[in-house]
């Protein structure tokens, strides 16, 4: 079996190459162009799950990557050392987009030892259920691996029990799995390389549909990592791109700091799904009340909405107004799933209001205003209901309740 594997990885070695992010660090990772739905979060542009190799006396692997990938790693592993040569192997994160080959790499491999958390040791065996060898870091543990030198900062929660980042002090690089990442398949490698504005959406979607409910652990993070007063040369997470020059560095973390406090902008969100253009009709004439205060509204109708896409324009907004008619005394099935999401993810420092139509009980209103109270939102103004089709007096009302809305997140709400 370990002939078939290290076979697979030496047929792939002129299809893929490590590149060389650092002095001793190389990036043997791999890119998924196809990916749409990860857990949910749909990765529009794909993703990558970066592994790195770290050459030297003992030869070290930073995590490895989803099972299906694994030629792929072990490809660009070969195509610059013999993977049998790799002495320690450091599991940063137990989930399976970073651990999914980690057997048959041991397997390859036969590392000397195998690093992780003592959550993470617990989390890779309770997903292998094999007998496995490792070897537990402790935070703020500086260790040595041949002339390699360490530390090891846990991050439990940001954003599973196991999570660590590991600080590879030769190059000053920090590796920090899901931290400071993104999904985004690019074969431009280093953060300098890509798009501004797509590299901000992409770690945006990535905070509010991941982090968003851990903020405050986030928060504490950036100040450890402050006070263990790293130099970091490299910020290299487990997705997306390489941070590698300080301007970068300090944009992403500035990003992260930002929002961790979610403080609200004047932004209104609104989002809504409708049977017969009813609550489309408020929706869009609530939009129009805000816009007439010149304030800045994103509609989502949820047939052309995702649940992710939602949760990322909700990081920098102020207002949340949901919208549904009423289905069976219930609200529509679309509008049930983002709202059990946000209850979940947990945003902050929102105002919002709820509207629909309905037939002949209309409990949908009521539903969604207290859903919006349970994800942590704070009802503002009234809400606004129709009848079937809504009539001039309703669509003034919605009207108004953009308006109110608008000027209530002008005057900080
Ligand atoms: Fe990219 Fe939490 O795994």
């Amino acid at each position: 079996m370990a002939n078939s594997h290290l076979l697979i990885g030496r047929k792939m070695k002129n299809n893929f190459d490590a590149i060389k992010i650092s002095d001793r660090v190389y990036w043997v990772g791999a890119i998924d162009n196809e990916i749409r739905d990860l857990h949910g979060f749909n990765t529009s542009r794909g993703t990558t799950y970066n592994a790195y190799l770290i050459l030297g006396e003992k030869p070290i692997l930073i995590d490895t990557v989803k099972a299906p990938f694994f030629s792929e790693m072990m490809a660009r592993i070969s195509s610059i050392i013999e993977p049998e040569k790799i002495s320690y192997i450091i599991s940063n994160h137990a989930e399976m987009d970073h651990s999914g080959c980690l057997l048959p790499t041991i397997e390859i491999i036969k590392p000397e030892k195998v690093f992780a958390s003592k959550m993470g040791i617990q989390a890779l065996k309770a997903h292998f259920h094999k007998r496995l060898d490792l070897t537990e870091i402790k935070h703020g543990e500086k260790f040595t691996l041949g002339d390699a030198n360490f530390t090891c900062v846990e991050t439990p929660m940001l954003h599973w029990p196991d999570s660590m980042f590991t600080y590879f002090a030769n190059d000053g690089v920090l590796f920090s799995q899901d931290g400071f990442g993104m999904h985004l398949a690019t074969y431009k490698i280093l953060a300098q390389q890509n798009e501004r504005v797509i590299m901000r959406y992409e770690s945006m979607k990535y905070f509010a549909n991941i982090l968003m409910p851990c903020s405050s652990i986030v928060a504490k993070l950036l100040d450890l990592l402050s006070s263990f007063g790293f130099d970091i040369k490299i910020l290299a997470p487990d997705h997306g791109p390489i941070w590698n020059n300080p301007s970068d560095i300090n944009w992403i973390m500035g990003l992260w700091r930002k929002w961790v406090e979610q403080k609200p902008t004047e932004k209104v969100v609104i989002l809504y799904d409708t049977m017969w253009n009813s609550t489309a009709k408020m929706a869009d004439v609530i939009a129009d009340g805000v816009m007439t205060e010149n304030t800045p509204v994103k509609v989502m109708p949820l047939s052309v909405s995702h649940r992710s896409d939602i949760a990322t324009e909700l990081l920098e907004s102020g207002a949340l107004v949901a919208g549904s008619p009423t289905i069976n005394r219930q609200i529509f099935p679309t509008t049930a799933d983002v709202l059990c999401y946000l209850k979940g993810l947990k945003p902050k420092n929102l105002i919002g209001q709820a509207f629909g139509s309905y037939g002949w009980d209309g409990e949908a209103i009521k539903i969604l205003q207290e859903e919006l109270k349970i994800i942590g939102i704070k009802l503002f103004d009234n809400p606004v209901k129709t009848n079937y089709i809504p009539d001039n007096n309703c669509l003034a009302d919605c009207k108004t309740l953009g308006q109110n809305i608008a000027r209530k997140l002008k005057n900080g709400s």
